[in-house]
């Protein structure tokens, strides 16, 4: 017999994703590699092996056991879209779109992201510190045992660089995995000119990201940047090593997301609005579409990404909650499997599988992250459900019950 750290047993299913090392596209993202019964076995803080009861019995001799009482076991979420370092809140805009203004006005008017970049400058290190651990043990509370965080609520660079620098703080003082990109390019801010600020955020600001910032984000939409300026800063990022993402259509199609995945992006987010020839180039380049439906939710859309067409087209997909104070304030993963669900028709087992190892793949956590397979990372979540097809069924409340983090016990409910 074997010792060990940690036995999860008795779980109704464990999915375990176990499949090939790369995302998963089509109808691979129905295979959830799901072991009835089953028991894993965690040492060190890394999966050491996943079986039957019957198969794992007599095997292991465990310091702790984690009995799953019948609920269902699978890899902790992973969220590789989120603007979560930020002061302050909009709920009074809330208010304003739901008496008849759009988004996209209230941009142009000079509220919007304007407003939190207004409060976001104002606040100090351990204040925008303090809030952001808060919300990323929400988080972890809700499931989300790692998370990509973007800056971009600066739009100068001592406050774009202070909000780096908790990302980076958050990323070593845990719980969460943390992933760090730079989104200067969130849009122009009010008192600098458009040339100069386009100049600063393919130049110099890119040298102040090096060890600060593992991918360059660029938001390219109406009200945000051209096609052409996401372009510029994306050349000149990838030619200082940067990973690229890229926010694209989410208001309207302006090309970005091809654009971006021809450059080699590693992922192309929110996707509302994208024609199938860039869906073709995304697939070429392995470039991985992030879903955000919980904005299109939370600004009272009905224009959700297709992901049907994309999933026809072969483009692997990840959903993530965007989280952020403008258009989507939601911690919930377990919310976002329930809009694809029922807003964009995926089906439980493939949101499972955009929320766990096509997610980690997206923020270049793949090798690390999103399976339970032998030498991963032990992060693993217990959801008081039976099947995969529970999650979304019973929408709208925190199914968490436990949540394992490198093999310890974070959650436990
Ligand atoms: O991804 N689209 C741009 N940025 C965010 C919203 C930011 C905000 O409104 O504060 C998004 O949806
Ligand atoms: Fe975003």
């Amino acid at each position: 017999m074997k010792s060990i750290d940690l036995l999860v047993t008795e779980a109704s299913q464990v999915l375990t994703l176990a499949g090939p090392a790369r995302q998963r596209c089509g109808p691979e993202m129905s295979e959830l590699s799901a072991i009835p019964n089953g028991t894993v076995a965690v040492d060190k803080g890394l999966v050491v092996e996943t079986g039957s009861a019957a198969e794992m019995a007599g095997k292991y001799r465990a310091r702790k056991t984690l009995e799953a009482n019948g609920r269902l076991v699978l890899p902790g979420f992973v969220d590789p879209h989120t603007h979560l370092v930020f002061a302050g809140t909009r709920e009074y805009e809330m208010a304003a779109r739901l008496a008849g203004d759009s988004y996209l006005d209230i941009l142009a008017g000079g509220g919007g992201i304007h407003g939190t970049v207004e409060k976001t400058r104002k606040a100090s290190f351990d204040e925008l510190l303090e809030s952001a651990k808060g919300r990323m043990q929400r988080m972890l509370e809700h499931g989300t045992t790692a998370v990509e965080i973007k800056s971009g609520y600066g739009l100068e660079p001592e406050t774009e660089f202070r909000i780096l620098d908790v990302a980076n703080r958050l990323r070593h003082d845990g719980p969460c995995d943390v992933a760090v990109t730079f989104l200067g390019g969130h849009v122009v801010p009010k008192d600098t000119g458009r040339e100069a600020y386009v100049s600063w955020l393919s130049g110099e600001a890119l040298d102040g990201c090096k060890g600060r910032a593992e991918f360059v984000d660029v938001f390219c939409d109406q009200g945000a940047f051209t096609l052409e300026e996401s372009v510029q800063i994306l050349k000149e990022a990838k030619a200082r090593g940067f990973g690229l993402k890229i926010h694209a259509g989410q208001f309207r199609d302006l090309g970005a997301a091809g654009a971006a995945a021809s450059l080699g992006a590693i992922s192309a987010d929110h996707l509302e609005h994208v024609s199938a020839d860039q869906l073709a180039v995304m697939k070429k380049n392995g470039t991985i579409a992030v879903l955000l439906p919980g904005a299109s939710f939370f600004l009272g859309s009905r224009e959700y990404p297709d992901a049907k067409a994309m999933e026809k087209a072969g483009v692997a997909i990840a959903l993530s909650t965007d989280f952020n104070p403008g258009s989507c304030p939601s911690y919930s993963m377990q919310m976002m499997i329930a809009l694809a669900c029922h807003q964009m028709g995926m089906s439980a087992a493939a949101a499972v599988t955009a929320s766990t190892v096509n997610a980690a793949y997206a923020m270049g956590r793949g090798g690390l992250l999103g399976t339970l397979e032998p030498g991963k990372q032990a992060d693993l979540i217990v959801l008081d459900v039976e099947t995969p097809e529970q999650i979304p069924y019973f929408y709208g409340v925190n199914l968490v019950r436990k949540v394992v983090k490198k093999g310890r016990v974070v959650v436990d409910i």
